[in-house]
């Protein structure tokens, strides 16, 4: 779709060039940055914590997408505002009062987001979902880049997309994991608003020209 919202994971970038990298993205047709966040707990794997997200904040110049793949995230509210994140995605897996976590995310300013794991259904958030401004569905099991797209996802959209519809609700589909040029489209008519690219953008030859073609793709 044309309004498909690009969002390139910093995750798959060179953390040795990672000025050069923030920038491509400015330069580039993406829309968003996509930043995993993860706490070695919540997932099998560590990646980077607040001042990576300050330096990165320093020089991004479009929206950032943050992607909390952490327990009780309730603790750092506050701190990935103050960081400049301008959406706050929690695990519905990670949240015992998700409702609460949501006002708490909104009252500081921010875009709420839940995202469910590939074994969570999308019928768990039938009583929330006018209360979520973004729903990431997990078409990987987080924690890593670079795995493969799980299949059952596209599914897990059109009941999402017809439980939003029904509610009156404008919540964005996001889809975070294996995403490249040969289900973006697919993934979009499906009814995903949002799409993230970590390995399939940073790790081809020429980024901006992937982004660039992606673009076209989906216009
Ligand atoms: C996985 C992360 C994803 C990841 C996507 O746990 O949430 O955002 O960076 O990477 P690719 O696009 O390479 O699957
Ligand atoms: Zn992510």
């Amino acid at each position: 779709m044309n309004n498909t919202i690009i969002a390139p994971s910093v995750l798959a970038a060179d953390f040795a060039n990672l000025q050069k990298e923030i920038e491509m993205v400015n330069a580039s047709q993406a829309d968003w940055f996509h930043i995993d966040i993860m706490d070695g707990v919540f997932v099998p794997n560590i990646s980077f914590g607040m001042p990576v997200l300050e330096a990165i904040a320093k020089h991004a110049k479009k929206p950032l997408d943050v992607h909390l793949m952490i327990v009780d995230p309730d603790r750092y509210v506050k701190t990935f505002a103050d960081l400049g994140a301008n959406n706050l995605t929690v695990h519905y897996e990670a949240c015992t009062h998700l409702h609460r976590t949501l006002q708490a995310i909104k009252a500081e300013g921010m875009k709420a987001g839940v995202a469910l794991n590939p074994h969570t259904p999308v019928a768990l958030l039938a009583d929330v979902v006018q209360n979520v401004d973004l729903v990431c569905l997990m078409s990987v099991n987080p924690g890593f880049g670079g795995q493969s797209f799980i299949e059952h996802t596209y599914k897990k959209i059109r009941q999402l997309k017809t439980m939003i519809d029904e509610a009156g609700a404008t919540t964005l589909i996001e889809i975070d994991g294996g995403v490249n040029g040969n289900n973006a489209l697919a993934l979009t008519e499906a009814g995903a608003d949002v799409l993230v690219a970590g390995n399939f953008v940073f790790r081809a030859e020429n980024p901006t020209q992937t982004i660039a073609d992606l673009r076209k793709l989906l216009s």
